[in-house]
């Protein structure tokens, strides 16, 4: 295959010491790019002091990694602007906390033309080019208007939401029809790509055969699903390992023989933590039997802390634990232990692997891989139980777990108390569907569909005489 040219806004370069962040486009993308030699672009993570930003390219297991550092300006009106309080909130249906007077795009067009004019010296005629993730809507248009030919994919990992709450998008004119310029858009859920396909006809009014290849000016766009996956085996045999490691047995021993309960995610408001919090205390409260037996561990990385919306959902989580464990609390039983510090995979894939319940609860969510990868550290003999959001992409595939709608508290508390004395039977036979969902699709499943989809040769469209004249802008 020609090279592979992976865009990113992160670029997680391997630091050498096994630390690495926990974001699920990062884990997919490594895992993507063990297969496929390549460049890997995107930001560096650094702001430059002096207005001058610069771009390096770090040489690391037959890859390049090409990173460019944004300007503060940069980083506060793309980053912390228009991508992070704009269409982060709006996309996972959140109009209420979207910062409607960043409506400004143009610090977020200005980022996708630096990282276009950046490629623009690195990228070959024959480069397959796969872009990622709502930060760089725009890359491919910028690139077409540098004379780029190539094939460009781009697959959104978090959610599109139906044209109702899109269209409440600052410039969505502007900006979604730009992702015709691409040749391939990925989704994680056919949902998604409905809505995408609705937004196309509905306020572009562009001409589609199937509802999965649209005609937009001189071009072809397709709209796909691919649910991205893990590498299945490989983390459960990182469980497996983990679970005999001296953390992880320090964890176990400081439970006294209690159950373990496990949340693990970047600390968001797309998550829902303080209502599966809310959720524990009234499972307490309604199986008061399980006081004292069960512990709640919830790993959460902060993130996006300059965010005001972030800052405020900080304070709130942290007020919600400690009145949890104020409430229930007793000298020699904390019920939720709260971490704000971020885990190693290895330490991660252990906990999994040893808690009874994984509570993966976001109000909603692309797909999330925490949900994926609890199942496949388990002990398929003695497997614990997925307790999943119906909102997240994941409960598509894994409707063997129980889903939850994470805003009915009560029902979370119920789920919670099934799964903690569920037979072993049932754990069993759920696990194994699960696991099934989960062969049928791993990330190499995932990255091979889509390339393979990106470089198929467009099929000869003589229905495109019938172009719409509408231009896309
Ligand atoms: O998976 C969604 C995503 O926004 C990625 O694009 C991103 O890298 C990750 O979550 C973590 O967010 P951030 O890069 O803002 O820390």
């Amino acid at each position: 295959m020609s090279r592979l040219v992976v865009i990113s806004n992160r670029v997680a370069v391997p630091s050498g010491d096994g630390s690495s962040r926990a974001g699920g486009l990062e884990v997919a993308v490594r895992a993507t790019l063990k297969r496929h030699s390549g460049v890997w672009f995107g930001w560096s993570g650094r702001v430059a002091t002096n207005e001058k930003a610069v771009t390096q390219t770090i040489e690391r297991d037959n890859h390049s990694y090409v990173v460019t550092d944004l300007t503060e300006e940069d980083y506060q009106e793309y980053y912390n602007g228009f991508a992070n309080r704009v269409l982060w909130p709006i996309l996972h249906y959140r109009l209420d906390l979207a910062e409607f007077s960043r409506r400004d795009l143009s610090g977020y067009l200005r980022v996708n033309a630096h990282f276009a004019a950046e490629l623009h010296g690195i990228l070959r005629p024959d480069d397959v080019i796969w872009v990622h993730d709502y930060h760089l809507i725009p890359l491919a248009k910028a690139l077409r208007e540098r004379g780029h030919a190539n094939r460009i994919g781009f697959f959104l990992h978090i959610p599109l939401p139906p044209p109702d709450i899109l269209t409440a998008l600052p410039n969505h004119e502007r900006l979604i029809p730009a992702l015709c310029h691409y040749d391939l858009v990925g989704f994680q859920t056919d949902n998604d790509a409905a809505n995408f396909a609705r937004y196309l006809t509905n306020e572009c009014r562009l001409p589609s055969r199937d509802q999965h290849t649209f005609s937009a000016a001189d071009r072809t766009v397709r709209i796909d699903t691919f649910p991205v996956g893990i590498e299945t085996a490989e983390f459960g045999r990182l469980a497996r390992r983990a679970a005999r490691s001296s953390f992880v047995e320090g964890v176990l021993e400081s439970l006294a023989g209690r159950a373990m309960i496990i949340g693990a995610d970047r600390l968001d408001y797309t998550k829902g933590i303080a209502l599966r919090m809310d959720a524990f205390e009234r499972f307490l409260e309604t199986y008061p039997d399980w006081q004292g037996k069960v512990t709640y561990l919830q790993i959460t990385p902060k993130s996006r802390s300059e965010i005001q919306e972030y800052g405020d959902m900080e304070r709130q989580i942290s007020a919600t634990a400690g009145r949890i464990n104020g409430n229930y609390g007793e000298a020699s039983w904390t019920p939720i232990r709260y971490v704000n510090k971020s885990h190693s995979r290895t330490a991660l894939a252990g906990l999994y692997r040893c808690s009874r319940a994984g509570l993966v609860t976001p109000l909603r969510d692309g797909m999330n891989l925490v949900a994926k990868e609890y199942v496949a550290a388990q002990d398929a003999n003695d497997p614990g139980t997925l307790i999943l959001s119906r909102f997240a992409g994941a409960a598509v595939e894994l409707d063997a777990a129980l889903l939850v709608n994470p805003y009915d508290t009560e029902a979370v508390a119920g789920a919670i108390a099934r799964a903690l004395s569920m037979p072993p039977d049932e754990r069993r036979a759920r696990h194994e569907a699960l696991c099934h969902a989960l062969a049928a699709s791993d990330i190499k499943f995932w990255a091979d569909r889509f390339l393979t989809a990106l470089t198929r040769p467009p099929k000869p469209a003589n229905w495109l005489r019938q172009v719409s004249s509408l231009a896309v802008s």
